[in-house]
């Protein structure tokens, strides 16, 4: 049922954005895409995997990324990373970077991983490297489309 209602909330955004954006200019421009529309993914698809406690033989997402603000698992806390991904690395794009966490989790260390000193930085190697071979190419830019949601 929560699922249900996300996704009804991801239409309704996603009307939203192309009423905004569209101005009427290109009538045909597809209207009903994913609400990242810049990544081609699926966020309720991304929602689905990112929930998973296994997922694909690894350790799944939620089980080190909580989705409360400041709460550190293992690693730091998703609250908000749509909002926050495209301060991360300059000249990154949120998209690019939350793809690059995913597919090269250590070239940039994120912050966050520990509740007592949030600022310091996160140890490299604990989240799993091998995701491009466990995933498709469309996962994960389903879940980079579900983390851009997370404003
Ligand atoms: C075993 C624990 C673990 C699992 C499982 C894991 N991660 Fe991570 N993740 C981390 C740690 C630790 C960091 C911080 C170090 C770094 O930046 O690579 C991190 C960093 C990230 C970041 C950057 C966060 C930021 O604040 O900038 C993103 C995005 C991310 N993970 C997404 C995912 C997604 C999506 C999955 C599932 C496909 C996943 N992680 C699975 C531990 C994990």
């Amino acid at each position: 049922m929560r699922k249900l209602i996300f996704l009804i909330a991801l239409l309704a955004m996603a009307t939203m954005l192309a009423a905004c954006g569209g101005s009427g200019n290109d009538p045909a421009a597809p209207a009903a895409q994913a609400p990242a529309a810049t990544t081609g993914g699926n966020a309720a698809n991304g929602q689905a995997l990112f929930s998973q406690s296994v997922l694909a033989g690894n350790a799944g997402c939620t089980t080190c990324h909580s989705l409360e603000p400041g709460k550190a698992l293992v690693g730091p806390s998703m609250a908000g990373i749509g909002a926050r991904a495209a301060a991360a690395v300059p000249g990154q794009s949120a998209e690019e970077y939350l793809h690059q966490s995913i597919v090269d989790t250590n070239a940039f260390l994120a912050k966050g991983c520990n509740a007592a000193n949030p600022e310091a930085q996160c140890v490299a190697g604990i989240m799993p490297q091998d995701w491009p071979q466990k995933l498709t190419e469309q996962e994960i830019d389903d879940l980079v489309a579900y983390l851009l949601t997370l404003k």
